[in-house]
């Protein structure tokens, strides 16, 4: 029976080991474990989701503040319409987050940045072209576009010097949107150099209904291999959600993907940016506390945690300070939701949103417990340590089980508490 590490990725006249982790927003992939994957050859993904937060917390800048102070006599207006990104800003927050990311690397992998192109920041066109542009200037090795594929964002990258030697990579869940964007792109003569098939078990944003279930990675990874071949199309395919052994990654490379896409796995190491406390939560989710639910904003299904904070809570909308999801009229749902509620229950001094959350302020509290269908699982991959927590991995214990896994087996960790 073949592993993972029977096989290798060929990206750009480079082989690479064939396991990617996927971008999760708001500094969850942060650039530590984006580095750390590089580092063993595959390849890690740092996410642009609220820049300015996560280059605050990394650099202690004020670019949050800064934004806040400049629009503070907003707050209490529901119309957010002049609620604007300074351009030169998310350039440079992108710019400082993206190259101290790139010189620490070290090793033969690459790493890649997620745009979510659903964060629409209130000119979705503008501030998207100058987060592509501003990590290429920075030196990314390549760009994952995902959630709400814009199909012109090739063409926003068209005019920056390296457009053809970065590798762009897309995110599709179902053939029709891969056809869309190659007929759209097809005037750039430039192909993706890699498409990731994200099926309905992946955690974060789902490009499917509530209907989910009724669809499975396996049959459209294979729709779309299949559609590739007939075009004569050689772009490494790579399947992503519920990948959850060795096992189930060596399946896909052995019928044709160039590699995987995993995290889940990765959500409970060192390395990851969610609080310990909230890695707890995962290691201790059961099956029935996994739900796929419409509180984003954005319009997609998003798959957390039943016991997430950020579920039914009435945060006053913080636009001000962050403002990611406004799209070009000023509009975000949980805007709506919220002024509802407020106008239902004038006096309350707590209110509870149940249809929307805030979540800019919630993904960056860490409050929105994101994760993949099968977190259940993760239980099964680590200690039990004596006082009921569960024993914190690393990603290169996680990044190996998947390359050397066979029969469905994951490793334990060494154990590190002797009283466990
Ligand atoms: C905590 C978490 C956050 C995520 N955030 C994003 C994101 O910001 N952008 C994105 O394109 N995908 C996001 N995803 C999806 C992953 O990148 C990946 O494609 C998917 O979860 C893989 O499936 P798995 O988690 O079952 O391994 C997220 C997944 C998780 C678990």
């Amino acid at each position: 029976m073949k592993r993972v590490d029977d096989f290798r990725l060929q990206l750009g006249g480079r082989e690479l080991v064939p396991i990617m982790i996927g971008g999760m927003g708001v500094d969850i992939s942060t650039a530590e474990l984006a580095v750390e994957a590089a580092r063993l050859g595959g390849i890690g993904h740092i996410s642009d989701a609220m820049i300015k937060t996560v280059a605050d917390r990394r650099f202690n800048t004020r670019f949050v503040k800064d934004k806040l102070q400049q629009y503070k006599f907003n707050v209490d207006n529901p119309d957010k319409s002049m609620v604007r990104f300074d351009l030169g800003r998310v350039a440079e927050a992108t710019k400082m987050h993206v190259a101290s990311t790139m010189e620490a690397k070290r090793g033969d992998g690459m790493i890649f940045i997620n745009c979510m192109e659903k964060l629409t920041m209130n000119a979705p066109k503008e501030t998207l072209r100058v987060r592509l542009h501003a990590a290429l200037d920075a030196g990314i090795d390549g760009i994952t576009l995902a959630a709400g594929l814009h199909l012109g964002s090739f063409a926003l990258m068209e005019d920056h010097p390296r457009f053809r030697d970065a590798k762009l990579g897309i995110i599709v869940s179902s053939l029709r949107a891969l056809v869309l964007f190659l007929k759209k792109s097809a005037r750039t003569q430039r192909l993706p150099d890699f498409v990731v098939v994200e099926g309905p078990l992946a955690g974060g944003h789902l490009g499917f209904g509530l209907d989910w279930s009724n669809y499975d990675l396996a049959t459209i990874f294979t729709e779309i291999r299949d559609y590739l071949a007939a075009e004569k199309l050689d772009i490494p395919l790579i399947p992503a959600g519920g990948i959850f052994t060795g096992s189930d990654a060596a399946f896909f490379l052995e019928n044709g993907a160039g590699a995987v896409q995993v995290a889940t796995r990765f959500t409970v190491t060192r390395e990851c940016g969610l609080p310990e406390e909230a890695q707890q939560e995962y290691f201790q989710a059961q099956a029935e506390q996994i739900v796929v639910n419409m509180i984003s904003p954005t319009g997609y299904p998003m798959r957390m945690l039943s016991n997430s904070p950020a579920i039914g809570a009435g945060t006053r909308p913080n636009c001000e300070a962050y403002g990611y999801l406004l799209d070009s009229n000023g509009a975000c749902s949980y805007i709506d939701s919220w002024n509802r509620e407020q106008a239902a229950h004038p006096d309350a001094k707590k209110l509870a949103v149940l249809d929307k959350t805030c979540l800019c302020t919630h993904m960056r509290n860490f409050d929105v417990w994101t994760c993949g269908h099968y977190t259940y699982r993760l239980k099964d991959t680590s200690h039990r340590l004596a006082d009921g927590s569960y024993q914190q991995l690393t990603a290169a214990h996680v990044f190996n089980d998947y390359l050397r896994s066979t029969d469905n087996q994951i490793a334990l960790p060494p154990k590190e508490d002797a009283s466990a």
